[in-house]
């Protein structure tokens, strides 16, 4: 369970308009929620802070009743996992097994079931023949399938999707959402796509200029085609 409240993030504080302004919402477990807004509204912003990268300015943020903050990042990012709007921000080892490992080791598994959870993430993918390959040498829609396996492969309970369709080809961004729709873990997706967005989430929350200006029901939010273009959707 996620719990936002009166949460503002400004990156300069001298500056007066803040990247997300009072935030208000819960997220129960199991829910699965669309984050749409158009470019700069504050999806990243707000998906930065719920996992800590980012300090809010003021307001509450809990996970699971563990308040987000410097000293429970560890409990927090063992519980919830973010796959990053650019995959060149996630993946840091030079070959594609090795960064998918890399979480796994931190955990202390061993070796052979790295290797076994490593080669499924990989084949439910479909990028079995991407194991070896060096991550930075990986086209555009290759390291974001790369860099989800990194997070899938952990299994949070609570998963942090940035665009996770972009790049991806028609076949690969099917396969994505069928692979999503199958977890049964709580999700919060930034996007841009609203098929994906209608097939995935059952709620969705609007935001402009770092407000959340809609919070329902996605056949409600998505069908209301005034609230988007007023938006800049
Ligand atoms: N590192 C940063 N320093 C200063 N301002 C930033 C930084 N990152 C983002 N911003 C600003 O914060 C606001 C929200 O940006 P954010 O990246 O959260 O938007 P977004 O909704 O994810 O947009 P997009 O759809 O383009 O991904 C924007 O005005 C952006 O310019
Ligand atoms: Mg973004």
């Amino acid at each position: 369970m996620i719990e936002v409240k009166h949460l503002t993030v400004k990156y300069n504080v001298k500056e007066a308009q803040a990247a997300l302004d009072d935030i208000n919402f819960t997220v129960e477990s199991g829910e699965r929620i669309a984050l749409i807004g158009a470019n700069g509204a504050g999806k990243s912003t707000l998906l930065l802070t719920l996992i800590g990268v980012l300090p809010p300015s003021s307001g509450d943020l809990c996970v699971d009743g563990i308040p987000v903050k410097k000293d429970t990042l560890r409990e927090i990012r063992r519980r919830m996992g973010l796959v990053f709007q650019n995959p060149d921000d996630q993946l840091f080892m030079p070959t594609v097994e090795e960064d998918i490992a890399f979480g796994q080791r931190n955990y202390g598994l061993d070796e052979e079931t790295i290797q076994k959870r490593t080669a499924a993430v990989l084949e439910s993918l479909d990028i079995s023949r991407l194991e070896h390959r060096l991550a930075h040498h990986l086209s555009g829609g290759e390291k974001r399938l790369a860099a989800l396996a990194g997070v899938l492969v952990m299994e949070p309970a609570i998963l942090l999707l940035d665009e996770p369709g972009s790049f991806l080809d028609p076949r690969s961004r099917r396969n994505l959402i069928s692979i999503l729709s199958g977890l049964s873990q709580t999700m919060v997706i930034a996007t841009h796509d609203f098929y994906l967005a209608q097939k995935l989430c059952s709620r969705v929350i609007l935001l402009a200029e770092g407000r959340i200006c809609a919070d329902g029901p996605a056949e409600e939010v998505l069908g209301d085609a005034a609230l988007l273009e007023e938006n800049g959707l």
